[in-house]
């Protein structure tokens, strides 16, 4: 009963999400151990992050498949070798399909730079700077089909950096490194077991 939740990250990009997980798994702040890296693009920075660790890293891109469905099951294949319990999408910038969705019900989650409903999908902080709001924030939330909007587990509101993105992408950064180990953790907590 002691044996760690098993996770699956997903990212395309720098991967600052993946490490903070990673280092809240080894010093105990997270029951869980990260056994996948999993990006769509292979030249992003998470894998250099992922490869300094001893973490599995697959790179598998749509375009070498016939169909997102190949594609995914593709993915499945691997998730399954590693008995992946949960995946946890850290700047994965895809919309998770049919497949993944009925193979990991309720054990998909998401991070998003904005606080859901407003601003989903890319460029969330050049959204809420470009409708001049004054407080933004960080959603975490289990993935359905549709983009950002799944249940919300844990929201935090940030203040906008008038006009500075690059500001405000920091501040928003800052919190998303604690919010998502703890709401992994209490998802965890509640939920454990092995899917089926
Ligand atoms: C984060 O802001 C996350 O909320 C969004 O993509 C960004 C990923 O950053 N979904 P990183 O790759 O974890 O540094």
């Amino acid at each position: 009963m002691n044996e760690k939740a098993r996770i699956a990250v997903f990212a395309s990009g720098s991967g600052s999400n993946f490490e903070a997980l990673e280092n809240a798994c080894r010093e105990g702040e997270l029951d869980a151990e990260i056994v996948l890296v999993m990006t769509d693009k292979p030249a992003s920075f998470v894998v250099e992050r992922a490869r300094l660790t001893d973490i599995r890293v697959v790179a598998l891109e749509p375009k070498a498949f016939p169909s997102k469905q190949a594609y995914e099951e593709a993915l499945l294949g691997i998730l399954r070798e590693e008995d992946v319990e949960w995946i946890a999408l850290a700047g994965y910038m895809r919309l998770i399909g049919p497949t993944l969705l009925a193979a990991y019900p309720s054990r998909i989650v998401n991070i998003h730079p904005s606080l859901l409903p407003s601003f989903t999908g890319k460029d969330a902080i050049g959204q809420a700077i470009a409708h001049g709001v004054k407080v933004t924030g960080v959603t975490v939330h289990l993935v359905d089909a549709g983009m950002d909007t799944g249940p919300i587990l844990a929201q935090v509101a940030v203040p906008v950096v008038e006009g500075d993105a690059e500001k405000t992408a920091q501040a928003i950064q800052r919190i998303e490194h604690v919010i998502y180990k703890e709401t992994l953790q209490k998802l965890i907590l509640t939920n454990g077991g092995v899917h089926s």
